[in-house]
């Protein structure tokens, strides 16, 4: 279970979006993709999942296309995602809301539930109660009756990662999970997160919360006006003149960035040699 990348585009108008990226995610791994806004971390998750259409290029998912599916084939080939802005079914509860997406990670029939009370009875019960384990592995057990739009919002940020693995993604898509949260809930969520590393599953996280991608990621991708600017260990990142001059924001253009850096290095080295 890989996600490709291969010379991905996406126009809006004029406005290029996505340049020309070309990445591969891994399984077992948590990859970061970081970035000034603007820089296109949300259209690739949206193209990902299947919101956007892509201009040029291709998703491929262990190898067959996924740019092109509906939005519905790319859930059911196991692509699970979170919003930017949190888009929860309000007027349901929490335990609802988990359980009008759920999925069973074996197939089951549902002709079967129709047709044959004892069996949808069971199956109704099975839902149940995978969907409270999961609510208790997010602390939200006791909201389970409550509407999801009364709770917390820090609360409703985790509801919505409940919900995406209702459908035991191979795919998990979280886009800026951390936002709007508290440092308290936002270390909460780095270890919730940290838990749902597993071999069969590719994690990508859009994240502006640095002490989160830091923490949490094992790789990172930094975007820039739509660019992948750098790709690395979080130790890389952290050490690139590239992407600390990326997030200064003195320069425009990727190969102005880079000849900063470069400058920048030089400079450096030149005083470091200077000093006695
Ligand atoms: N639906 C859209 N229609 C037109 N332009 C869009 C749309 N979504 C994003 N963009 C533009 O694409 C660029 C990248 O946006 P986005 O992917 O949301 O960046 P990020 O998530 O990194 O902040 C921006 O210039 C943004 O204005
Ligand atoms: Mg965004």
């Amino acid at each position: 279970m890989t996600v490709v990348f291969q010379n991905l585009r996406k126009q809006y108008g004029a406005n290029v979006a996505i340049d020309d990226v070309s990445t591969e995610f891994a399984p077992g791994l948590i990859h970061g993709i970081i970035g000034p806004n603007g820089a296109g971390k949300s259209t690739l998750i949206n193209m990902t999942a299947g919101s956007y259409t892509v201009s040029g290029g291709a998703i491929l998912l262990d190898g067959r296309r996924l740019d092109g599916l509906k939005k519905h084939e790319i859930a059911n080939s196991g692509v699970a995602r979170t919003y930017q802005n949190i888009r929860l079914f309000d007027q349901m509860t929490a335990l609802e809301n988990l359980e009008v997406c759920y999925y069973p990670s074996e197939a089951h029939h549902a002709w079967k539930e129709v047709l044959w009370p004892p069996y949808g009875r069971a199956r109704v019960a099975e839902r149940r109660s995978a969907c409270m384990e999961i609510l208790r592995f997010f602390n939200l057990q006791t909201y389970a009756d409550a509407e999801a739009g009364s709770l917390p919002y820090g609360r409703q940020r985790m509801l919505e990662i409940a919900r995406a693995l209702v459908t035991h993604p191979r795919v998990l898509l979280l886009d800026e999970p951390a936002a709007g949260l508290n440092h308290h809930e936002t270390v909460e969520l780095t270890a919730k997160l940290a838990e749902l590393r597993s071999p069969e599953r590719v994690m990508i996280v859009v994240e502006h919360d640095m002490d989160l991608v830091m923490a949490l990621c094992d790789r990172i991708v930094v975007m820039h006006h739509g660019k992948l600017l750098f790709q690395g260990t979080p130790a890389e990142v952290q050490a690139s003149a590239d992407v600390q001059l990326a997030y200064l924001g003195t320069a425009n253009d990727i190969d102005e960035i880079r000849a900063a850096a470069e400058a920048r290095r030089a400079q450096l080295g030149i005083r470091a040699r200077q000093r006695p």
